[in-house]
């Protein structure tokens, strides 16, 4: 079976960009793997209010939007979580879909992807934090892209020639990254089974 590995666009604000960088994400990883882009725009799930923590319930009954979210990253041998950078800490509505998980990604990894600044490197700390909480590995490189993302990308999405052939660029980031997340996907798959 092949690995399939889910890009999550952070962001659900008007007007966003976080899905111009998820959109590349996905255009490189399609080149050797199963992706499939999730938009937390089609999961409105609602602000956590479980009596007990999701980890700690075997008895849980998630609303039906938040099932949906459950069901579908359970599906997937690894994660690229794309994350805006919002007062200096991930988008609260990605925050939340990390908070209902129960266990559906233990010992998967996860590679960070995020914009900002200075190429969100506070959401992605952040991100550091909170994903060990819900079982999951984040993998040690992460790709911090700091140029304006409404110019940096061609109409099919992919990274525009001079920035994608710059050295040590935003391109070259990636792909090292996704590499490393496919070794990790691959590795911990065949040691859950
Ligand atoms: C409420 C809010 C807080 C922000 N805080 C930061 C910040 O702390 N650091 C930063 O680099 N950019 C910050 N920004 C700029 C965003 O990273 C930028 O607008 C980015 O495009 C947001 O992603 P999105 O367009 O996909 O929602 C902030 C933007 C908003 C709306």
């Amino acid at each position: 079976m092949s690995t399939k590995i889910a890009v999550i666009i952070g962001s659900t604000r008007q007007g966003r960009h976080t899905d111009k960088l998820a959109t590349w994400v996905a255009n490189t990883l399609k080149k050797s793997v199963d992706v499939e882009l999730l938009d937390l725009r089609d999961y409105p799930i609602p602000f956590l209010d479980e009596a007990i923590s999701p980890r700690f319930n075997p008895h849980r009954t998630p609303d039906t939007i938040t099932q949906k979210w459950l069901d579908k990253i359970i599906e997937f041998d690894g994660f690229v979580f794309v994350t805006p950078e919002y007062n200096r800490s991930t988008s609260a509505v990605l925050k939340n879909a990390i908070d209902v998980i129960g266990h559906e990604i233990d010992d998967k990894p996860v590679a960070l992807v995020a914009h900002g600044v200075s190429g969100g490197a506070q959401a992605i700390a952040n991100l550091r934090m909170a994903l060990p909480g819900v079982g999951a590995i984040t993998i040690p490189q992460a790709v911090y892209f700091t140029d304006r993302l409404a110019d940096s990308f061609e109409d099919n999405g992919d990274l525009k020639k001079e920035i994608a052939e710059r050295p040590y660029g935003p391109q070259s980031s990636l792909e090292t990254q996704l590499d490393s997340l496919l070794w990790y996907a691959n590795a911990l798959s065949a040691a859950r089974t």
